[in-house]
């Protein structure tokens, strides 16, 4: 039978602080597949995910198939909004959520990375984290600042971490963003610079996988899921229409499930696709094949 197999393989997924997004979904179906995974977490949300690990609050959704439960190699601090350590402001450094974590940089995480599992540590990063403060404000509205650390944090990121990343992996090694439609196409309500950061990170997951394709031998795609309420989403306040509209004029009604975009990473990630790179890969229920709400002009059938 053919088979995702990602036995001996270690894989980091950044972006993952509860069991609700899409990170948490994509490191289930890593390990389904037989990968030991690692996760990066925000600081500020680092505790309360360590707590809800330890007080078994997650155990229902870290179920695997074998019975087993999910269980993190190791679990990182990172902020994605520094490159190095020396980025990180001394006001944060200091701050309560920081001043115990180290070197939570993109650059510092590599390094442990090496320091705890030797010089080609990994197979598999993921990049499932964004954050624009602004969100709710109209891109017309959004101030600069709000606008580059929207770009800063949920597009940069992944170029950070593919030039610090892409040298530590072993042979066959695979980057996977998330991306989302209102990159291309206009999402009413989705503001804030966080449309221009996911331009630029469709963008950039060609240009990079050409670059680090060629450098270091890794291949890089994105998939462009479909609307899902998860803790980040939930920010933007009208993600439960968001859901509700897309489901009613999909081709698929049937609701997405975080486990599709798992699989289909876990599928991007294994030498199955050893051909993709450079691609969005849309896991939407084929919304995106739309080009006119449904109620508008016919019965659903
Ligand atoms: N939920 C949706 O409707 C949807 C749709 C398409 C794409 N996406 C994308 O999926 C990815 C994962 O988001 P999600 O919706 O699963 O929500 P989520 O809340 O599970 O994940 C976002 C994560 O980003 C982390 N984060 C924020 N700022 C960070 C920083 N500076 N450094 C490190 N981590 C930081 C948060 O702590 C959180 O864990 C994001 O890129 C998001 O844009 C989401």
């Amino acid at each position: 039978m053919l088979q995702i197999d990602l036995t001996g393989r270690r894989a980091f997924v950044a972006g993952v602080a509860d069991d609700a997004g899409f990170g948490f979904a994509i490191a289930k179906a890593l390990a389904e597949a037989g990968a030991t995974v690692c996760a990066g977490t925000w600081p500020p949300a680092l505790n309360i995910f360590l707590n809800l690990l330890e007080r078994g609050k997650m155990d229902e959704s870290r179920r695997l198939r074998s019975g087993q439960l999910l269980s993190f190699e190791k679990i990182y601090a990172l902020d994605a909004a520094y490159d190095t350590y020396e980025q990180i402001p001394e006001e944060i450094r200091v701050s309560k959520r920081y001043k115990d974590v180290g070197d939570c940089s993109v650059e510092g995480v590599a390094q442990r990375f090496v320091s705890d599992f030797g010089e080609r540590p990994l197979d598999i990063v993921v990049h499932s984290l964004a954050n624009g403060p602004e969100v709710k404000k109209p891109l017309l509205e959004t101030s600069r600042a709000g606008y580059l650390t929207a770009v800063s944090v949920s597009a940069y990121s992944l170029i950070s971490m593919v030039s610090r990343f892409g040298p530590i992996m072993r042979e066959g090694g695979a980057f996977m963003s998330l991306t989302y439609m209102a990159g291309e196409r206009v999402i009413p309500g989705y503001g804030g610079g966080m449309s221009s950061a996911k331009a630029a990170l469709e963008g950039d997951t060609r240009t990079l996988a050409f670059e680090a394709g060629r450098r270091f031998g890794v291949r890089i795609n994105t998939i462009s899921a479909g609307p899902w309420a998860s803790r980040a989403a939930s920010a933007i306040g009208i993600i439960e229409r968001m859901m509700d509209y897309v489901a009613k004029n999909s081709p698929l009604t049937s609701p997405l499930d975080p486990s599709d975009v798992g699989n289909v990473a876990a599928f991007l990630c294994s030498p199955l696709a050893g051909g993709i790179t450079g691609t969005t890969v849309y896991v939407d229920k084929g919304y995106h094949a739309m080009g006119m709400g449904v109620e508008a002009v016919a019965e659903p059938r």
